[in-house]
């Protein structure tokens, strides 16, 4: 496509968007299990006006939009406070969990150079750490040592402490993973890297804004925040469990001094200061704005009716699959996400008439499974999958083949 000579007029261009949007996943209707996290259309409501109000100012100059500098610090204090954080904590927004896991990297590395004088950094993530870990060690420039999982699929502590070497920088655990939904030993992972003065970094992306209040709920929850002695920076996603729309997270630091070792400042142009907290020069107004308002809007309260919300669903999905015979739940999932497999059948196939049903699951290998990450707006639907099902689990016969991707 080229650039039209004239350009079209809005309800042509319109009619011409709603109609490739036809073929988006329908996720309003809950047959999406990843990448959404609607909450409700009060909510929606609140995020479509913050969007609105800041559709085009820029968060790279505090100076010029106080405002925003405002509202990512009140965003920033109230995730630090959920997450256990004291007087000596801060942090940043980003725009994502991958920014998030970036700066958190970084910090890392830049801490070793300074204090251990580290010019040749590793770090140690469990083989079900988010990608975005590698793609941290590839930018950044560090070795990825990747540790073994055990049978419950938390990372294998022992492995960890063997993988550590005189430049390992950083150890990693996930609260929950991805793949599985199992929160790591974090307390274990992080008296390792305390004792040997290694940062660690807690990846709660996922369990940032869901597991504070699953715990208030009277849900056990491991220990994977602040409380924890040794971490040292936790990745949170409001875009996540926090209902905002795309592109708002915090990187949050136990010590205030840590956040030197993240922010970029520079003055050898004719610019004068330059300073950046994370990877984005310009960065968008509107996801501070979005988070702010869905955080203020929601309140520990909204948080909390959410969380039952999604964790009665849970429950019964995880009932109703591990009813069907030839299906189990792999691992003991913590929180909200879950894998299912099949010893028995082909998962990959059950997948299949899922898929031609209508329902977008994502497929895993290693154990072979089909994955789902639940939000409040799967209640509605929970007898309809399962039936679903229950049908293709009865019968599926041989895969069509279809590779197992992220999202
Ligand atoms: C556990 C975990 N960490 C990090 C990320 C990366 O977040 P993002 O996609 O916002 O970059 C994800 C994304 O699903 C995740 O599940």
């Amino acid at each position: 496509m080229k650039l039209p000579k004239k350009g079209i007029p809005s309800d042509d261009l319109f009619a011409r968007m709603n109609e490739m949007k036809t073929q988006d996943a329908d996720w309003r209707g809950g047959r999406t299990w990843s990448l959404i996290y609607p909450a409700g259309e009060d909510v929606d409501e609140v995020l479509r006006r913050a969007n609105e109000l800041y559709v085009y100012e820029n968060a790279l100059n505090p100076f010029r939009f106080p405002s925003l500098q405002h509202m990512e610090a009140d965003v920033v204090a109230m995730t630090v406070d959920m997450l256990h954080g004291d007087d000596r904590s801060s942090g940043t927004m980003t725009s994502g969990g991958t920014e998030s896991i970036l700066m958190g990297v970084k910090t890392a590395r830049d801490r070793a150079l300074v204090e251990r004088g580290i010019t040749d950094p590793q770090m140690i993530a469990p083989i079900s750490a988010h990608p975005a870990f590698a793609k941290a060690a590839k930018y950044l420039g560090l070795e990825l040592r990747q540790a073994p999982l055990r049978e419950d699929l938390r990372v294998d502590v022992d492995a960890v402490e063997k993988l550590i070497t005189a430049n390992t920088v950083l150890i990693v655990g996930s609260a929950p993973n991805y793949p599985h939904g199992v929160i790591d030993p974090i307390e274990q992972l992080a008296g390792l890297a305390a004792s040997r003065e290694i940062s660690f970094h807690t990846d709660a992306c996922v369990g940032g804004f869901i597991l504070p209040f699953l715990e208030r709920l009277g849900h056990p929850v491991p220990p994977f925040d602040f409380r924890v002695p040794g971490v040292t920076t936790i990745s949170a996603d409001v875009h996540k469990y926090g209902y905002c729309t795309k592109g708002a997270s915090v990187i949050a630091h136990r010590d205030k001094a840590t956040l030197d070792h993240q922010i970029f400042l520079y003055d050898q142009w004719p610019g004068g200061l330059y300073g950046s907290p994370a990877l984005a020069g310009a960065r968008p107004a509107a996801p501070i704005a979005a988070a702010w308002a869905v955080m203020n809007y929601l309140g520990e309260d909204g948080y909390m009716r959410l969380a039952k919300v999604i964790l009665d669903t849970v429950t019964a999905l995880r009932r109703g699959i591990d009813a069907i015979e030839q299906l189990h739940i792999w691992g003991e999932p913590d929180a909200t996400l879950l894998a299912f497999g099949s010893e028995e059948i082909d998962i990959a196939a059950v997948g299949d008439i899922m898929d031609d049903r209508g329902w977008h699951l994502d497929r895993q290998e290693n154990p072979g499974a089909l994955h789902m990450m639940v939000t409040p707006n799967h209640a509605k639907i929970v007898e309809l999958f399962l039936t679903d099902l229950r049908e293709a689990a009865a019968n599926p016969g041989k895969s069509r083949g279809k590779q197992a991707r992220y999202s």
